[in-house]
Parts: structure tokens; sequence; C-alpha cells
């Protein structure tokens, strides 16, 4: 642990010559200066190892590439969804330039990815890691709003954008990171309006919102206003669109019945839905007798503290005493239980803390990291994860076995009673090896651009 602390700043000077590298065009790869490349898939090992495959594996070499922008096409947009598209591929709106919302929502990586951060967190415009993992941006036109219900007797909390629910709709969450330091940094909206007045597209965004939406930007609030509200609203637009929302895998295909999947990946969506044993469908929900693709969205959208391994490598988690509790903050305010709920139950917002929103599956077999703090970088290790948290408990958090990613008051947190997590030590491991393989193969099938292939 105390190894870290110096570790950062070396961390983030590497990061910064690798960026100023890429952004002068500098040639050959930008871990250049660093030793050689170990593995990013070090996802069990000790904090040491962890910082040291940090500062080895520090960025990709890749930026947004010709494929990315390919898959990006405008060809069948409506006008507002194409604004929307190339407002999310402008790098000039962020502070430095140089960092756009596909940066870390790329298409060729399931519109999630770091911007070119390996270590499960992003690096925002600055050079500087973020607190979370990217999270899909794609499918999330079927989120539904954030509310607390009760199911079977329990109360849960339900909906809502980024990983803490924070974000009513789209176009709200659109706004944020256009000001979020982390990530764009821009000084104000009125910042990001200068730039947008600016842009090829300013023609565009006349046409779609008025002729004089951008007239009074430079001096009236309401007018700053008016106007990034529609940069939330071209944005949801885009996002809507099937660029993002195109239910083109091959599990798609199979629900048309256009193709058969393959053994391993069957044998996997087997296990994948068995409620004793794996139990994925329980929470990642999916209806595989349905023939229409959205009854599919692998997600329930529902909060859980499931014990993700802290991730040392986040500069916040330096400080031992910190930590990231999703649902009760930091990064928002902890959502007030409705009257209705505290009137007939005793339930509390402090059972909520640790708890986050479950993504859906869909193209996470594209993603560079998994979960809100980007622990795993590899899906294997997130099957194996699910496989041997409360059969193998060390394995994940150190020989004392305690989830070590969040303090000891909201340890009851932690979900124990769905499987795979009702599990005892002595059940031992939910799946063999080869039945983690099975599940990663079906996964893969949620991949978007599965080409049918042509009858025989
Ligand atoms: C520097 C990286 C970065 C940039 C740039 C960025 N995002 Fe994100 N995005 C994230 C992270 C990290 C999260 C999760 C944050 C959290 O939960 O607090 C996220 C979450 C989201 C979500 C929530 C998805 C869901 O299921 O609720 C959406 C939508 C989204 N981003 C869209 C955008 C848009 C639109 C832009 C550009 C205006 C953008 N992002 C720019 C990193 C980034
Ligand atoms: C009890 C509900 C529940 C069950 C059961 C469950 N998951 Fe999850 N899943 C979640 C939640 C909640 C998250 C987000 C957790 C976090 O980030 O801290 C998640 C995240 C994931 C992610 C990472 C997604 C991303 O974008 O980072 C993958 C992959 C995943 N689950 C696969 C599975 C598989 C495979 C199974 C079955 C072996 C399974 N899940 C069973 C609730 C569940």
């Amino acid at each position: 642990m105390k190894a870290l602390v110096p570790l950062i700043p070396l961390c983030h000077a590497v990061w910064l010559s690798a960026l100023l590298l890429t952004a002068c065009g500098g040639g050959g790869s930008s871990d250049s200066g660093t030793a050689p490349a170990t593995t990013t898939t070090g996802t069990t090992a000790t904090s040491d190892t962890v910082v040291a495959t940090a500062v080895t594996a520090s960025v990709a070499v890749v930026d947004i590439s010709a494929e990315d922008l390919a898959r990006l096409d405008p060809v069948g947009l409506t006008p507002r969804q194409r604004l929307g598209q190339l407002i999310f591929n402008d790098t000039n709106l962020s502070e430095p330039r140089g960092t756009a919302c596909v940066s870390c929502h790329r298409p060729n990586m399931g519109f999630a990815g770091n911007n070119r951060s390996l270590v499960g967190v992003p690096l925002g415009s600055r050079g500087v890691l973020g607190l979370r993992n990217a999270m899909t941006n794609a499918y999330t036109g079927f989120v539904p709003s954030f509310a607390f219900r009760v199911e079977d007797g329990v109360t849960e909390a339900v909906g809502g954008h980024f990983w803490d629910g924070r974000a009513d709709t789209l176009a709200l969450q659109a706004l944020q990171p256009f000001l979020n330091v982390d990530e764009m940094n821009n000084a104000s909206a009125k910042a990001v309006m200068a730039k947008i007045a600016v842009a090829s597209y300013a023609p565009l965004f006349r046409q779609e919102f008025g002729a004089n939406i951008l007239a009074n930007i430079g001096t009236s609030d309401m007018a700053i206003t008016a106007a990034f509200t529609q940069v939330g609203a071209a944005i949801e637009a885009f996002e809507r669109s099937d660029r993002l929302q195109s239910f083109s895998s091959k599990y798609d295909a199979m629900l048309r019945g256009q193709t058969t999947l393959a053994p391993a990946e069957a044998r996997g969506m087997v296990l994948f839905q068995d409620a004793k044993r794996a139990n994925c469908a329980g929470c990642h929900l999916m209806n595989p007798g349905s023939s229409n693709p959205q009854d599919s969205l692998f997600s329930e959208y529902t909060y859980y503290a499931t014990g993700i391994p802290r991730n040392t490598v986040i500069p916040a988690n330096a400080a031992p005493q910190f930590y990231d509790l999703g649902l009760c903050g930091p990064v928002r305010a902890r959502p007030a239980l409705p009257v209705t709920l505290t009137a007939t139950s005793t339930v509390s917002i402090d059972a909520f803390c640790g708890k986050v929103r479950m993504p859906t599956l869909r193209n996470v077999a594209e993603r560079p990291a998994f979960m809100h703090n980007g622990f795993f970088k590899d899906l294997r290790e997130v099957v194996r994860f699910y496989a041997t948290r409360n059969s193998n408990p060390e394995r994940w958090y150190g020989p004392s076995g305690i989830p070590n990613d969040l303090p000891a008051v909201y340890q009851g947190n932690i979900e124990r009673t769905k499987a795979p997590f009702n599990r005892s030590r002595a059940d031992g491991p939910v799946l063999t090896e080869a039945e983690v393989g099975d599940v990663v193969a079906f996964l893969g099938t949620l991949s978007d651009g599965f080409v049918v292939p042509p009858r025989p």
C-alpha cells in the first residue's frame, strides 16, 4: 500500500508524456520509456503488482481508430442524431482540447474504454486518472429513471444513469462530462457553447434548434442554459439511434431464427440461466423465448454491492479511509427514500451504501475493463470471480478473505442471498474452469456487428 503514494505522480508523468507523444504524432509504442510490458490480467495480484502493472501498461497505443469512425458512419441518421454524433466525436470540446465523449465510449470497445488508460479508470483531458471505469453508453436508451421500489418485500433501487444513478435522463447525463474536471474539464457551459458556436456543425445546430439559439450565448445566462440543454438533447438522440442500439449480435440473430449458437456458446447460455448455479440471468435479465431483442437487455438496472476487490491504482484509493460508496456517494448526494417507504418499513439509506447499478452485458466482451472500479481487465477473471468469491475469498481479497473495498460498517450490504453469492465455502466453486470458458463464449455472442451467414 505504501509504495502507491510515490508511484502515482510517476504514473502521471508516464501517461502525460505518452499523451504528448500521441498528440504530436510521435511514433512508436506509447509504452516506450517504461519497463517491458507484463500482462494486464493480474487481477488476483497484490497491490504492489497491480501498481507495477499500472506503470508498465500505462496507456494503449491506439487513439480513436479508423474502425471507430467507420462504425460511426452518418448514413441514415436524422439531422438531430447526426448533430449529436458530431458533438460526441468532437475532440475540441475539452480543456485542453483532445478528449471527446468517444475517447471513453469507443464503438470498437463496446462504447466503453478509458481514453487509452489500461488501469481500469479513464484519463481525462488533463491527463489525470478518474475514479470510476467508463460505463458503456450503448443501449442506455433503455435505462429507466432512478427510483426506489419494493419487490417481493425487498426495497431496491433501480435505474438512473451512471454507476450511482445520479442523472435521470440521457440528456442531463450528457452535460456532466463536459464540466467534470477529470473528464473534459471545461470551466463552464458558456465555455462549451463558445466552442460549439464556431464548430463546423454550428449551422446544423441552428437548423435543428432555431436560428437564434446561439445568438446570445456570450452575454445571457438564460441563452447559455437553453443552448447547453439542447446539446444534451442532440447527444441523447444520437445515443438512442441504431448506431448505439443496433441489436445486431449473434444472440439477436439467434432470437430471430437466423443462426444457431456454437456448442460452447450454447452450453454457456444454459449455465448463464441456471438459477441454482451461476444465475447470471437472475440479475442480467434475458428472454430467449421472445424473438424481440428488447426483451433481452441483460440488466435489471438494480443496485448491488457484489464485493468487487479494491482497485489500488485509482488515485483516490491511495487514502486507505477512502471508499467509493456508489449510491451513498461521494460523487452523489445520498438519495432520500420516498415517504411512502419510510412510513411502512424501517429500511434506511445506509442499506444501499456500496451498491452500484448493474450495466447491460451487451457488447461486454469488447470492453477493456469491467466493474465500477475497473478492477478486472479480463472477462474470464470476472466469471472466475463470480464462480469463486464465496469458495475462495482469499484469492480476491488477500489472506483475511474479507471484501476489501467497503468499510466494516457496510460489509453487511454485500449480496449474499442470490445465487451464486449464496454459497458456502464448502460448496466449492460454482463453475469449473471449462464452464467458465463456456460462459465467456456465450458473453461473446452479445457483441454487435454479427454478420448473418447466408442461407445454404
Ligand atoms: C474521460 C472519460 C469520459 C469521457 C470523456 C466521457 N465519459 Fe461518459 N462515462 C465515463 C465514466 C467514468 C462513466 C461512469 C461515471 C460514474 O458513474 O460516475 C461514464 C458514464 C456515462 C454514461 C452512463 C451510462 C449508463 O448506463 O448510465 C453515459 C450515457 C455517458 N457516460 C455518456 C457520455 C457522453 C455523452 C460524453 C460526452 C459529453 C461522455 N460520456 C464523456 C467516462 C467518460
Ligand atoms: C445479484 C445480481 C447479479 C448476478 C447474479 C450477476 N451479476 Fe453481473 N453484475 C451485477 C452488478 C451489480 C454489476 C456491477 C457491479 C460493480 O460494478 O460493482 C455486474 C457487473 C457485471 C459485469 C461487468 C460489466 C461491465 O460493464 O463492467 C459482467 C461481465 C457481469 N456482471 C457478468 C455476470 C455473469 C457472467 C454472471 C453469472 C456468473 C453475473 N454477472 C451474475 C449483478 C449481478
